[in-house]
């Protein structure tokens, strides 16, 4: 929060807003007529700053916006530098956001037919594509009538995902669909065909097939070019969250934690402050009060095996075994990070995976050959701006070729991992779409 709110500013515009004005006449006085009848009493009117004071008092908006600096919304340098990009602008840019709730933009796909590809239409006009998240992102009506329902937040809708193309929706229910706000922009985005037709990949199809050949880099018929930057982008909790966004293999039975239908995020992600987590910092990390509130939990913390330390070393055991799995000839599929400052998951996984893909990329990967100790595979798709030597080095490495149980174990890896929260959020899904990853994977090897 860069601005500083002042209590004297509020106190001029209240005066302002009352119309408290004083006039003064000059004109000449004639002789005083006769006493009108006496009206009638009028109603009461409201304490000059009452209104004022329901959101401008130091437990209320100053307090949030205190906690607020401590928020990614607030101190993360996303919106920054996207100023201006019209299709990253929906969740990470102000304006953007409150023009798709406002004109209800569609995450749908649509066919370009003079090039015969499909275009996403979740994308805002340049006009409307800057603007950091601010209070006004989530409570869009803030002084438009001065009464506390300026408080409500911009939205509560049901979601329509883009990385299905609109196909499915989430709509989560706990405390009046709260939730729905934040999945809005921490939804996971789409993975496209991008060698066809540019539609959204078919993820019913890819875990009804586990053995096809994905993508053959000496085959026809390739949907999508595997690359270093191949993935499902980094707002997967939602989806998790809700149970939907994953490529379900068949086996165990894909249900939810009680989570999905009772817990709001805000009630993890905002319970009263500790540390600095809770309230406007929008963060869960190491505050417990959302989880023993309103009777759900009595006894959470960070030492409760049951609650907190045995369904998140489970969940980080089932990504260490699918990534080791994903494996071609001994070398890692995944893309392992050490540096803690670009892999945000780095605790997540034992050989702390980040998500993307172990391909060379001299350009968005410069330091992948010093990290990765098993080596990298070849990038289908050089760019034209790299040298020569490293065009000549990336054809000295080995090709890489994908079932769909490889590709869709791929996607469920990176949906749970960047889910950050190893199963907090949703234990049974996650579980279930690393389980059956997993057993589709050595099911199809040899294929
Ligand atoms: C529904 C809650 C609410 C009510 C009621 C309300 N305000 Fe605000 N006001 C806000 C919020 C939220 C901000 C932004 C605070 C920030 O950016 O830190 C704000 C900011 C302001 C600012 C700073 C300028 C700005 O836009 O950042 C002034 C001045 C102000 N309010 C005056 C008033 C006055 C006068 C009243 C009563 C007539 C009033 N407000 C009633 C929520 C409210
Ligand atoms: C307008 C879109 C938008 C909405 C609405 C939104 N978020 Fe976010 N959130 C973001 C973006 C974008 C970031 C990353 C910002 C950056 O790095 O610049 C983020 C970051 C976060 C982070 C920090 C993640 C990290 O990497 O440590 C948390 C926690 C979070 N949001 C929780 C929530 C919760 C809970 C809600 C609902 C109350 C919510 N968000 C609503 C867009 C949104
Ligand atoms: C569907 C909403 C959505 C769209 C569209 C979107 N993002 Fe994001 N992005 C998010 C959310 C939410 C986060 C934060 C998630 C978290 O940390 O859990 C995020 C995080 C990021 C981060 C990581 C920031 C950090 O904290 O280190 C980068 C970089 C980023 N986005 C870039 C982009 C770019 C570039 C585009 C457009 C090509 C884009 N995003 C489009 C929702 C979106
Ligand atoms: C990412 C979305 C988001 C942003 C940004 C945001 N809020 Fe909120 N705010 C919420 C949600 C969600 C609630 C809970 C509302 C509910 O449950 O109906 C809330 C509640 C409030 C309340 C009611 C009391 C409370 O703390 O629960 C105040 C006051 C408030 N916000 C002020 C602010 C101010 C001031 C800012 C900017 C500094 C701000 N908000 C930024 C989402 C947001
Ligand atoms: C049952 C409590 C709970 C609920 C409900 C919940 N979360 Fe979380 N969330 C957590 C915990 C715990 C973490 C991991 C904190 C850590 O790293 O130790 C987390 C992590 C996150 C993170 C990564 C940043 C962070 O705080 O580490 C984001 C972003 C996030 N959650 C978003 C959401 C969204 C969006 C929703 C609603 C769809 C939601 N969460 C619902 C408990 C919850």
């Amino acid at each position: 929060m860069k601005r500083q709110f002042s209590l004297l500013t509020l106190a001029t515009t209240a005066l302002f807003v009352l119309g408290m004005v004083m006039i003064s006449s000059c004109t000449k006085e004639g002789p005083a007529g006769k006493d009108g009848k006496d009206g009638a009493d009028g109603a009461d009117g409201m304490d000059g700053t009452a209104s004022c004071i329901t959101c401008h008092a130091p437990d209320g908006i100053e307090l949030a916006a205190v906690q607020y600096e401590l928020s990614k919304h607030s101190y993360g340098e996303e919106a920054f530098s996207l100023a201006g990009n019209a299709g990253c602008g929906a969740c990470h840019l102000s304006e953007a956001f409150k023009y798709v709730c406002q004109n209800n933009t569609p995450a749908t796909f649509s066919l370009n037919t003079s090039t015969n590809k499909y275009v996403n239409d979740y994308v805002v006009p340049a006009n409307v594509a800057y603007g950091e998240i601010n209070c006004g992102t989530c409570h869009s009506s803030i002084h438009s009538t001065y009464g506390p329902g300026d408080l409500a937040l911009t939205t509560v809708a049901p979601v329509s995902m883009n990385m299905w193309g609109g196909q499915k929706t989430i709509n989560l229910q706990a405390d009046g669909g709260r939730s729905n706000l934040c999945v809005k922009c921490h939804q996971p985005r789409p993975l496209t065909a991008s060698a066809a037709d540019g539609n959204v990949l078919d993820y019913a199809g890819i875990a009804a097939n586990p053995s096809a050949i994905f993508y053959d880099p000496d085959g026809t018929g390739n949907k999508m070019r595997p690359a270093y930057r191949s993935h499902v982008h980094y707002g997967s909790a939602g989806a998790i969250f809700a149970g939907v966004g994953g490529v379900e293999f068949a086996g165990t039975a894909y249900t939810n934690s009680a989570h999905t239908a009772i817990a709001s995020c805000q009630d993890c992600h905002m319970s009263p402050m500790q540390g600095k987590a809770g309230g406007h910092t929008f963060f869960a990390k190491g505050n417990f009060n959302g989880c023993n509130a309103d009777g759900c939990h009595s006894d959470a913390s960070a030492s409760s095996d049951f609650l907190w330390t045995t369904p998140r070393a489970n969940v980080k055991a089932a990504l260490d075994a699918l990534a080791a799995a994903l494996q071609i000839n001994g070398l890692d599929i995944l893309n392992r990070n050490p540096d803690a400052a670009s892999n945000l998951w780095i605790a997540n996984t034992t050989n702390k995976y980040d998500g993307y893909l172990n391909i060379y990329d001299p350009i968005n990967n410069p330091d992948g050959p010093t990290y990765n100790t098993n080596g990298v595979f070849q990038n289908p798709a050089p760019a034209n701006s790299w040298t020569q030597a490293q065009k000549d080095y990336n054809l000295t490495l080995p090709k890489i070729t994908l079932t769909n149980a490889q590709m869709g174990a791929i996607i469920n890896f990176q949906l749970v991992l960047r889910d950050y929260s190893q199963g907090i959020h949703n234990y049974k899904y996650s579980m279930a779409l690393l389980q059956n990853s997993l057993a589709a994977v050595n099911g199809t090897k040899g294929v």
